[in-house]
């Protein structure tokens, strides 16, 4: 799974400079193409230009249901004086459609992924999405040319559901329960308390600091309740008084007692990242990661006095890459989440919801990361290995030690055992070899390329940097 970066909207200033001209097709660019194509799919676009993820250069992707087209430098050859009036939309202005006048038909010349020169002929939808590509690459939007801006409710048929009638309360604390947040208020359910931890002492200073959820509601206008705790009669009561169809939770960190869950009129839905009965506790992503599942998910479930083991209304499998960290996965699964949960919601709402009990049987566990689990050992294979490095990216960050000096490890990779031979009773964590990319270490079993560090109190740092600057060392980790 290649990462999903951010699409910039509005009044961002690199949609309206006039993009460079890419001088040659490498490695760097074909990446930059592969993301911009995984972006503007997870994002249910037809194409994608450079500028609209920050990148500004002559490259876009189009995908109009006919597989995508890569185009670096893309210009035009022609266009039919024949037009096309007809709605369009632009994933950099979210909500909005406006009518714009088109070229029937189009043919760009551009070069392909690999390099080489191709013409792509467009008529219709095609047509249409060269051109707004191609205007964004000089720093234009569909916005100048239309004659008629329209918003568009972002979930029409969501609302005629009937969401604009339900009440939902909104417990969560963390980023990860933020889209969760933004997706309710944006599918038209009624959201007017939202509740989150107090704030807590941050830092050196102690400032106190509120939760990214609470930062969230105050954005969108919604009042915010942080009690200590929810089982005192005055929060029950606080709940109470809104009278609410549901209440979705999202990573709230505090047990709801029995009589919050039995307050709302349908019922009490938690998401959790992880397919459950797999997984069930505070820390199921990294947890996940660390075991290198191959499939994770989200479920949605109804609330119960038994952490994470209420009966399943819905899950959502997702596919996990090899080389994926934990803040990814998270960010993935927080977006997953935040979808299921209305959905949810609406299943349980129009009573179509098949209810599942968990089989408790199967069911494992998700503690929080122990003290020294952090470090790593070099005893193990280098899987397990690889597993911790990227379960602990981007916090808290896996340990080793050189020498004296103590140094986290970001990144690693795992390779094939031929190609490094190495004495077989060199001790785990010597380092074999070391080239350009990565220090190649041994380890219990197998070896493995540590790719970036970052010493105590310095910045990330190349592994060859790393060693480089430190030729006196024992030519180990751990
Ligand atoms: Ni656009």
């Amino acid at each position: 799974m290649l990462p999903v970066l951010d699409i910039y909207t509005f009044d961002a200033p690199v949609l309206r400079k006039k993009a460079r001209p890419v001088r040659r097709v490498n490695n760097k660019v074909r990446k930059e193409l592969d993301d911009m194509l995984e972006t503007m799919r997870s994002a249910a676009g037809v194409g994608l230009a450079a500028p609209q993820v920050g990148i500004s250069k002559r490259m876009v992707v189009i995908d109009v249901g006919e597989g995508p087209y890569f185009l670096v430098n893309p210009e035009f050859v022609s266009r039919s004086a024949e037009t096309e009036t007809k709605w369009e939309g632009c994933l950099s202005w979210p909500g909005y459609v406006g009518e714009v006048e088109r070229p029937l038909r189009v043919c760009v010349k551009a070069l392909s992924r690999d390099g080489h020169d191709i013409w792509v002929e467009g008529e219709g939808l095609l047509a249409r999405a060269l051109c707004h590509e191609l205007d964004h690459l000089d720093g234009m939007l569909f916005v100048d040319k239309a004659t008629s801006i329209v918003e568009v409710e972002p979930d029409d048929l969501k609302d005629s559901e009937g969401f604009s009638s339900l009440t939902c309360i909104f417990m969560g604390s963390p980023e990860f329960a933020v889209p969760a947040l933004n997706e309710l208020v944006q599918s038209g359910i009624n959201v007017p308390l939202v509740v989150t931890q107090p704030d807590r002492p941050y830092g050196r200073k102690k400032t106190l600091m509120p939760t990214p959820v609470k930062k969230r509601a105050i954005e969108l206008g919604i009042e915010v309740f942080t009690p200590e705790t929810l089982s005192s009669p005055e929060a029950v009561g606080r709940l109470k008084l809104v009278e609410p169809d549901f209440i979705a939770v999202a990573a709230y960190g505090q047990k709801l007692p029995g009589e919050v869950l039995e307050l709302p009129r349908y019922a009490c839905l938690n998401v959790h990242p992880s397919l459950l009965p797999k997984y069930r506790g505070g820390n199921p992503v990294q947890r996940q990661i660390m075991a290198g599942e191959q499939k994770s998910g989200v479920s949605i479930i109804y609330m119960s006095e038994r952490m994470d083991a209420g009966d399943i209304c819905l899950q959502k499998p997702v596919d996990v890459d090899p080389n994926e960290t934990y803040g990814t996965l998270e960010k993935r699964l927080s977006v997953l989440g935040a979808h299921a949960l209305t959905e949810a919601i609406s299943l349980v709402y129009t009573g179509s919801v098949v209810r599942k009990p968990q089989d408790d049987k199967a069911s494992t566990l998700a503690p929080h990361l122990k003290r020294g689990e952090e470090i790593i050992n070099w005893q193990a294979p280098a899987g397990d290995i690889h597993n911790l490095v990227r379960a602990l990216s981007p916090v808290p960050g896996s340990v080793t030690v050189f020498g004296t000096e103590r140094t986290k490890v970001w990144r690693t990779q795992v390779l094939p055992l031929e190609g490094f031979p190495f004495s077989a009773d060199a001790a785990p964590g010597t380092i074999l070899k070391v080239d350009d990319t990565m220090a190649v270490v041994k380890c219990g079993k197998g070896v493995i390329g540590v790719l970036e560090v970052q010493p105590v109190g310095k910045t990330p740092m190349a592994a060859r940097a790393f060693l480089a600057g430190r030729q006196k060392g024992p030519r180990k980790f751990g």
